[in-house]
């Protein structure tokens, strides 16, 4: 009895792992990128999100899967927080690797896990107090990042597994949310905590999970440096008194947490062997369009192309809280930097995804990410 019971598991357990091998053959001879392409794995908020925030539960502020959010491009709403493709999509274009899904889309074949994933959630912060209940913090994406890379191991084999998480590009965008939820709610962390203090938290957060992704194979890494959100459409209108004026106490803040980042960056360099990463001077990138839309094919570097009143700041586009909610909507996107009072149009997503990829040291360094996707 015994006996018998144990032969017929190990049978199983053979059966099982023959069907799964022969499924890896499969796509292997498909499709030489499972084994020959650095895949691409996306952490961070509403600047790379691609959808996740459509699969939880939270308000319709955190949401973009309404019109005219994805008029360009897509011609329907993804959840991208833009008229079109963002920063991670131009980037795995570039990459030759196929469009970033997010994690939580249902339709997810556990096969497009090995050209990455997006985890990114709009509204996220590094903190776990920022928005909380509303969206994916960044300590939960990691979790779910570790879901991913013990699912990969176990579909490809050990070894092939850890080669795509050893190979993979790590890219991130978080923080900002950190920075302007203190100042739509009352939070604790923050009134109870010197402002340098808490930019700490924000970056020692985030460090913490780099080192984590680190710990479990990943070596590149692309990071944003904070832009100039202090001067976004949506800031320029707080003060009722000055707009077009930017909004200083998140200025403060913006510069002391590009400090950190910066440095921080360079010490996990020190401490991490084999460690690589790209920076990239998205404050600058993003001030120098803000301030100079012409020279870079914009008609508009301050008013966003989808929202309500003064520099359509007010940030109703598409209606977000409620249907009958009425917004304006620019005749010609591609005129503007903006398309909401907060996020970028596809347009300038590429004109930055560009210099990442391909920038020179001044403005994405210490490696660029095409010289990251080449690395073996
Ligand atoms: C892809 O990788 C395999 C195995 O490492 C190698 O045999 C093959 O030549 C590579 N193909 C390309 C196009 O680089
Ligand atoms: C924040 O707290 C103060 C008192 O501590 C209260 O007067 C104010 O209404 C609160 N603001 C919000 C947005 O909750
Ligand atoms: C993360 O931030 C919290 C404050 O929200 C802080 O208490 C905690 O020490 C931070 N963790 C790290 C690793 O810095
Ligand atoms: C939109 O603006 C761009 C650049 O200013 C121009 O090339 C294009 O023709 C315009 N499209 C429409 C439909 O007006
Ligand atoms: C960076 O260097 C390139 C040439 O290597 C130059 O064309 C570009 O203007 C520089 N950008 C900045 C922001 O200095």
């Amino acid at each position: 009895m015994e006996n018998s019971r144990s032969t017929s598991i190990i049978f199983f357990a053979y059966t099982t792992i023959v069907l799964i091998d022969s499924i890896n053959c499969r796509d292997n001879n498909n499709n030489n990128l499972v084994t020959n392409q650095s895949a691409l794995f996306v952490f961070g908020d509403s600047v790379f999100d691609a959808g996740n925030n459509n699969y939880i539960d939270t308000l319709p502020s955190f949401r973009s899967n309404y019109w005219p959010y994805g008029q360009t491009t897509f011609k329907f709403p993804t959840g991208r927080v833009s008229d079109g493709r963002t920063i991670p999509d131009f980037i795995a274009e570039y990459a030759w690797l196929p469009l970033i899904p997010p994690y939580l889309q249902p339709s997810n074949g556990q096969n497009q896990f090995t050209y990455g994933v997006s985890f990114a959630s709009a509204g996220a912060g590094a903190l776990a107090g920022t928005f909380p209940g509303m969206v994916i913090d960044l300590k939960t994406q990691l979790d779910n990042f570790k879901k991913v890379e013990e699912l990969l191991r176990f579909k490809l084999g050990e070894a092939q597994g850890k080669r795509v998480i050893a190979t993979a590009v790590y890219l991130f965008h978080i923080g900002v949310n950190d920075y302007q939820y203190p100042f739509s709610t009352n939070s604790s962390v923050f009134q109870s905590n010197p402002r340098e203090i808490y930019v700490d938290f924000v970056v020692s957060n985030t460090t913490a999970v780099i080192k984590e992704v680190y710990r479990i194979g990943g070596r590149k890494f692309g990071f944003l440096n904070m832009g100039a959100y202090d001067c976004a459409p949506a800031s320029l209108i707080i003060d009722q008194t000055k707009i077009g004026s930017c909004f200083k106490p998140v200025t403060e803040l913006i510069s002391l947490h590009n400090d950190k980042l910066r440095d921080g960056l360079r010490r996990l360099e020190r401490e991490l062997s084999g460690f690589k990463y790209a920076l990239h001077d998205y404050h600058t990138s993003l001030s120098e369009r803000m301030n100079n839309p012409s020279k870079y094919g914009f008609k508009e570097g301050k008013k966003a192309c989808c929202g309500t009143g003064p520099l359509r700041g007010i940030n109703t586009c598409g209606g977000r809280m409620g249907v009958s909610q009425s917004y304006e909507l620019c005749e010609n996107v591609t005129d503007y930097l903006f398309f909401d009072p907060f996020h970028l149009t596809e347009k300038a997503h590429q004109q930055i995804a560009e210099l990442i990829w391909s920038g020179s040291t001044n403005v994405t360094e210490p490696y660029n990410l095409k010289a990251l996707f080449e690395l073996h």
